[in-house]
């Protein structure tokens, strides 16, 4: 990295970046609150800035990313790559399907030729669980978790904290929000788990018992007898995607009886708040976990959620390109 470069981010790091080694973001399990509370704080910031029609920074210039995506991704690819345009890096992208890796080349070796290239980050999503841990622990160069199998998708995490802050005018203490649906599957959930705990947000689950991994309560939630139940009260909901990819046969007797029970639709919407929001991370399955009226209707913040992955994708960027600055160092 240029030492200009070096000296910029080091000075604009100030506060936010008092760890030595936060070159990497694998997850938001046990993540200070007061480092999530600043990350967020930061991203609101780049949030405004996408609101201001074509302004960017330069304050990744000068750093190369590689965004490595090993399984299907619309959002999280497309915004990981808008946040490094806005903050002018220098990015590339590549997809497992028109990769080497479709030759038996090994992850290792795949990001070791990428690294190679003087690429200081990679944003990696890979279908097993650990598989950024596992790259963090092999390569110089920073890793962000887009995504590892069933574990954890923090910078999800991150944009879901971010609407909720702006839906809660910044006060998550005393809130409750409903995780319903495929939890067993779902990394977006894990990732949200960890990140409300730690900011004190109430959290009930509901979903059918094959799709509810053994023991959740342990991860600070709590897993209510229904739909209803979870909802009831709530500040916020968020339906999950049946991850019907990962999913074993016979774990769900069939969609329509899905979402008959545990579908969020206008009726159930009613029992929330008045002022509560409709949450879902993409891609939906309109008509199963979320009904379309509710999807499109007045409650939904899901766009906004899209929008605010740019901004909190800029926001760890910068993170962990500063980390590797002071690094260089
Ligand atoms: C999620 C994912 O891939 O983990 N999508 C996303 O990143 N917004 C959720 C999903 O696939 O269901």
């Amino acid at each position: 990295m240029p030492s200009a470069t070096v000296e910029t981010l080091a000075r604009g790091s100030a506060g936010l970046f008092l760890y030595p080694d936060r070159r990497h973001l694998l997850g938001l399990e046990g993540i200070p609150r007061d480092e999530l509370l600043a990350l967020l704080e930061e991203a609101q910031r780049y949030r405004a800035m996408l609101d201001r029609p074509g302004e960017s920074t330069r304050e990744l210039a000068g750093v190369t990313v590689c965004n490595a995506f090993f399984e299907n991704s619309t959002r999280t690819r497309v915004s990981f790559e808008l946040a490094e345009q806005r903050l002018s890096a220098t990015a590339v992208s590549f997809s497992a399907a028109d990769s080497s890796t479709a030759k038996g080349e090994t992850l290792l070796d795949t990001l070791r030729v990428i690294q190679s290239m003087r690429v200081d980050l990679v944003a990696v999503r890979h279908g097993s669980s650990g598989a950024a841990s596992f790259l963090a622990r092999h390569l110089e160069a920073g890793v962000i978790n887009a995504g590892d199998g069933a574990h954890e998708h923090p910078t999800q995490g991150l944009l879901d904290l971010l609407t909720l802050r702006q839906a809660w005018n910044g006060r998550f203490e005393g809130r409750r929000i409903a995780i319903v649906g495929d939890v067993a599957h779902s990394r977006v959930a894990r990732s949200a788990f960890h990140g409300l705990r730690a900011l004190g947000v109430k959290v009930a689950v509901a979903g059918p018992a094959t799709l509810m991994p053994r023991g959740v309560e342990r991860l600070g939630v709590s897993v209510a007898a229904s739909l209803e139940e979870a909802m009831e009260g709530a500040d916020a909901v968020m339906a999950l995607r049946l991850q019907r990819e990962r999913m074993e046969q016979g774990l769900l007797a069939s969609l329509g009886e899905y979402a008959r029970v545990f579908g969020v639709n206008e009726r159930r919407v009613r029992l929330m708040k008045p002022d509560a929001v409709v949450m879902h991370p993409g891609p939906m399955n309109r008509g199963i976990e979320i009904s379309p009226a509710v999807a499109d209707g007045e409650r939904s913040v899901i766009l906004d959620q899209v929008t605010n992955g740019v901004a909190v994708r800029c926001a760890v960027l910068l993170r962990c390109a500063a980390a590797l600055a002071g690094r260089a160092r």
